[in-house]
C-alpha cells in the first residue's frame, strides 16, 4: 500500500455500510463502494475445516438466522444461513462470505482492510494458520498493494510480518498509545495504528505521524466526533454510515 497515495480523510467504511445494510455481507461492502468509500473493513474468522469465513462474532447468533460458534461450523453449513433477514427481509439472500469473495468484488474498486479476530490465532502455528492462508489468499489475486491486515492480536500481524515483508500491517486498540504500542508498531515495521476514536488525542496522532504511522479510529459516527477527529489531524476514519463523509469534508 503506497502511504502517499492515500486519500486524507481515508474513508473506511466500517463492516460495509452497517448502519444500511447486514453487516460484513457482500450487499454492505457494494453498498461502501456505491457510497464511494476508500476502504472496507472486514473482520475474520475459521471455521471448523479452517476456511477464512467474514464475520464479527465468535458466534452466528447475532447476524443469522443460525446458532453456535463459528468455529464448530462448516463453511459449507455457514453457506446456508441466511445473514441478512436479522437487519431486514429485503436482505434475505444474504450469505455469509468467504474472503476470497470479498477480495473478488473489491479488486480493482477498493481498498480492503482485513481485521484477523484474535480467536482465529493459534499460538502453534500451523502450516495452515490464519495469517498464512490470509496471505497466500492476497497473493493469488495480486492484491498486496490493496489490503492492510489488522488485529488486535498483535502476535498475528508479528507472524504475518514474518512472512509478508511488505504486506500494511495496523496494530489495533482500544487504549491510548503507549510506550507498549510503539515499540509494537517498530517492531512490526507497522503501516497504521486502529484505536477506538474514543481514547485518541492530538498528542498521540503527533508522536504516531513522528514514527510514520497513520491513525485510523474506529467507529466514528456524529458531526462532532467526525469533527474533533479531523481536527486532531487523523488520516482517516472507519464509519458506519456514509453520511460521515459529507460531515467530515466540510
Ligand atoms: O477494525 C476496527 C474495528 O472494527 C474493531 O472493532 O469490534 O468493530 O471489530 P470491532
Ligand atoms: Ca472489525
Amino acid at each position: 500500500m503506497n502511504i502517499d497515495k492515500l486519500p486524507i480523510p481515508l474513508f473506511i467504511a466500517h463492516r460495509g455500510i452497517r448502519h444500511r445494510f447486514p453487516e460484513n455481507t457482500i450487499a454492505s461492502f457494494q453498498g461502501a463502494m456505491d457510497a464511494g468509500a476508500h476502504m472496507i473493513e472486514l473482520d475474520l474468522c475459521l471455521t471448523k475445516d479452517r476456511q477464512l469465513v467474514v464475520i464479527h462474532d465468535e458466534t452466528v447468533d447475532r447476524t443469522t438466522n443460525g446458532s453456535g460458534r463459528v468455529r464448530l461450523l462448516t463453511m459449507e453449513a455457514l453457506a446456508q444461513l441466511d445473514a441478512g433477514s436479522w437487519f431486514d427481509p429485503r436482505f434475505s439472500g444474504e450469505r455469509l462470505p468467504t474472503l476470497a469473495q470479498v477480495l473478488a468484488l473489491a479488486k480493482g474498486k477498493i481498498l480492503v482492510n482485513i481485521e484477523i479476530k484474535p480467536e482465529a490465532f493459534e499460538v502453534h502455528g500451523p502450516k495452515d494458520a490464519i495469517e498464512r492462508q490470509v496471505l497466500e489468499l492476497v497473493r493469488s489475486q495480486q492484491m498486496e498493494e490493496d489490503v492492510l491486515i489488522s488485529s488486535f492480536q498483535w502476535q498475528v500481524l508479528k507472524r504475518m510480518r514474518k512472512i509478508a515483508p511488505n504486506i500494511a500491517l495496523g496494530l489495533l486498540s482500544n487504549i491510548p498509545a503507549d510506550d507498549r504500542l510503539f515499540s509494537w508498531h517498530r517492531k512490526i515495521q507497522g503501516f497504521s495504528w486502529h484505536p477506538d476514536y474514543r481514547v485518541v488525542t492530538r498528542p498521540q496522532v503527533e508522536i504516531l505521524h513522528q514514527m510514520g504511522a497513520k491513525v485510523f479510529p474506529y467507529a466514528v459516527n456524529g458531526r462532532i466526533d467526525t469533527h474533533r477527529l479531523r481536527e486532531m489531524g487523523v488520516d482517516g476514519l472507519m464509519v458506519d454510515d456514509p453520511d460521515q463523509m459529507a460531515v467530515s469534508s466540510i
